[in-house]
């Protein structure tokens, strides 16, 4: 209900002509104003796909579809929506300007660290080459486009 004062807001001369643009790329997970207005607080950053949505995928993701679900769904959800095993890829945090493709290749490479969440460690993802992690992000990058992460 009370509604603090944001911080970190711009100028408002620049604001004016750029709120729009600006709007689009910003990385605060503001929900769209038909949201409930008694859902978590626009802070919440748990936003994912739902499930489904990866059987109506087009044809273009279809090998990356494929190769996600042989080689990381069992962690990161059939649509990349998370499991107990690993986070939700299809997630704020995982769009394309905090986590390029490269991340994605490191991951499967080298594994990851726990950092970001309490799942624990990612180890490498062995016979898993560059051409493939980068078919997979394209299925990736197509199901946040699905959830608005761009
Ligand atoms: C055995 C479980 C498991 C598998 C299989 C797995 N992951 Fe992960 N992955 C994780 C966990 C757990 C994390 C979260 C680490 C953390 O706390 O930030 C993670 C994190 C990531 C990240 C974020 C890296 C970063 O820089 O923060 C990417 C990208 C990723 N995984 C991609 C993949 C891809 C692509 C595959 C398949 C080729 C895959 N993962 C397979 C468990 C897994």
């Amino acid at each position: 209900m009370t509604k603090r004062s944001r911080p970190g807001y711009w100028p408002v001369g620049a604001a004016l002509l750029l709120s729009i643009a600006g709007a689009a790329c910003s990385a605060e997970p503001e929900p769209p104003s038909s949201a409930p207005a008694t859902t978590a607080p626009p802070t919440d950053e748990t936003q994912v796909v739902l499930r489904g949505i990866a059987a109506t995928s087009p044809p273009e993701v279809a090998v990356g579809k494929t190769l996600f679900e042989q080689n990381c769904s069992v962690c990161h959800g059939p649509a990349g929506d998370g499991t107990t095993q690993g986070p939700p890829l299809v997630h704020i945090i995982y769009e394309p300007n905090h986590h390029a493709d490269v991340a994605f290749l490191l991951a499967a490479r080298n594994g990851v660290q726990a950092h970001h969440w309490r799942f624990g460690d990612m180890p490498p993802v062995p016979g898993v080459t560059d051409e493939i992690v980068l078919e997979i992000v394209g299925y990736i990058r197509w199901l946040q486009r699905q959830v608005g992460i761009e």
